[in-house]
């Protein structure tokens, strides 16, 4: 069933403390990557929430969402725009700064991608304070598209990201505390 499909994701996840500074657990999916069956569940089980829900855009989060958004875009039947970090898109682009644990970031998307009526589902790795899934569905909304989901194989749930998405539903596969 679902548990033992998430329960067998999860045990592929390697987490390594103290990376890339102290006190960090990082979740590593590069491990969850080398497991075809792992990978392949990780994918279906976003599949089967997602494909008969009229998603028009899958957007990835750089950079892990790149690995996990496109299979995603593909078996639902969706297009996939990456949002990524400044200075990396050589068309026109709109902007996003957002605040990290020390100091900002930015996030970019080609405008033109992503159009007004757009049902898009926003996809990364993971979710920690929420700032990053925050930046990226405010891109989407100020292009008039409707950001039904955000999707992120794992949650760092002691970090509350979910409270700062407000009202937008998130939908995770590995809940870590
Ligand atoms: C990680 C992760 C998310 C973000 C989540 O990316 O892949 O994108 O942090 O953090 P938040 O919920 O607190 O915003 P990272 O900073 O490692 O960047 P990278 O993917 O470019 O390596």
């Amino acid at each position: 069933d679902v548990a033992d499909r998430i329960a067998k994701i999860s045990s592929t996840i390697r987490i390594i403390p103290d990376f890339p500074k102290p006190g960090i657990m990082f979740h590593d999916i590069t491990t969850l990557l080398l497991d075809h069956a792992a990978f392949k569940d990780t994918i279906d089980l976003f599949v089967e929430r997602y494909k008969d829900m009229n998603i028009s855009v899958v957007a990835g989060v750089e950079a892990r969402g790149f690995i996990f958004g496109p299979p995603i875009a593909l078996a639902i039947g969706a297009k996939f725009v990456p949002l990524r970090k400044p200075n990396r898109l050589p068309g026109e682009v709109i902007s996003e700064e957002y605040s990290l644990e020390y100091g900002t970031d930015i996030m970019e998307m080609h405008l033109g991608a992503v159009q007004a009526g757009d049902q898009a589902l926003v996809v990364d790795d993971l979710i920690a304070t929420g700032g990053t899934l925050c930046a990226a569905m405010k891109l989407l909304e100020r292009v008039g598209a409707h950001v039904v989901e955000c999707a992120c194989v794992v949650e760092l749930v002691e970090l509350k990201g979910r409270d700062r998405l407000g009202e937008k539903p998130l939908f995770v596969l590995v809940s870590s505390t």
